[in-house]
């Protein structure tokens, strides 16, 4: 593979994303190619220090604090690890990335979406995913899943989530192809065959 491969896992909390991302990983290493894993917020470096600040600040944080931190985050993964390893030919599985703000900060905290896309395009600087996957869940069943341990975003509330999850489908249909939307209430087993039949297709599609 001359290129390598840039694959975002996206969805609610609780929605068993990060489940799927270590079993590709996984079978992806048993086939021989170089995988990394990583997530945002929270790459390896600085990203771990603006993840804390993003889930376990205590005072105020607005919402456009919130998203330009999340942004920051993301310039700095892009530049540090995603762009090295998809140019040297590595496959990239990454927990979250640019959907993850339009969902959230846009249609979650209710920002303007086009100004939220604007915002990804510079922190991005021309890198997006090849494919996107996004688990969906009813919010009922992620917030059970979350459970009462919860962090500054899992705390945000239904209303918020609901319109969480509509965001993410309206993503799914704004971008048939890059973006799948997986139907997380199935088993383990059953997600992540599809999960493999998704990645082979890209794979064919890359060698057409
Ligand atoms: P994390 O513990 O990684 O949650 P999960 O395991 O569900 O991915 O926390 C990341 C949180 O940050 C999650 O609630 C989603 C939120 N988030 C945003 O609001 N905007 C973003 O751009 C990103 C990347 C994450």
């Amino acid at each position: 593979m001359n290129k390598g491969l840039f694959i975002t896992f996206e969805g609610a909390d609780g929605c068993g994303k990060s489940t799927q991302l270590n079993l590709l990983a996984e079978y992806l290493t048993q086939k021989g190619f170089e995988v990394i894993v990583t997530r945002e917020p929270g790459a390896k470096g600085l990203g771990e220090n603006i993840r804390e600040i993003l889930l376990n600040y205590n005072g105020e944080v607005s919402d456009r604090c919130e998203s330009f931190l999340f942004l920051a985050d993301r310039a700095q993964h892009i530049d540090t690890i995603i762009n090295p390893a998809v140019e040297t030919g590595k496959i990239l599985l990454c927990d979250r990335h640019t959907d993850s703000t339009i969902a959230y900060q846009g249609y979650g905290r209710q920002l303007p979406i086009d100004r939220i896309k604007m915002l990804n395009e510079i922190a991005v600087n021309g890198r997006y995913p090849d494919l996107t996957f996004v688990f969906d869940i009813d919010v009922d069943t992620s917030m059970q899943r979350v459970g009462k341990n919860k962090d500054r975003m899992e705390s945000a509330g239904k209303d918020f989530f609901n319109r969480v999850r509509q965001g993410y489908l309206d993503i799914a249909k704004q971008n048939p192809q890059r973006v799948k939307i997986i139907d997380a209430s199935k088993s383990i087993e059953q997600i992540h065959k599809t999960v493999i039949e998704l990645f082979e297709q890209l794979l064919l599609k890359q060698h057409q």
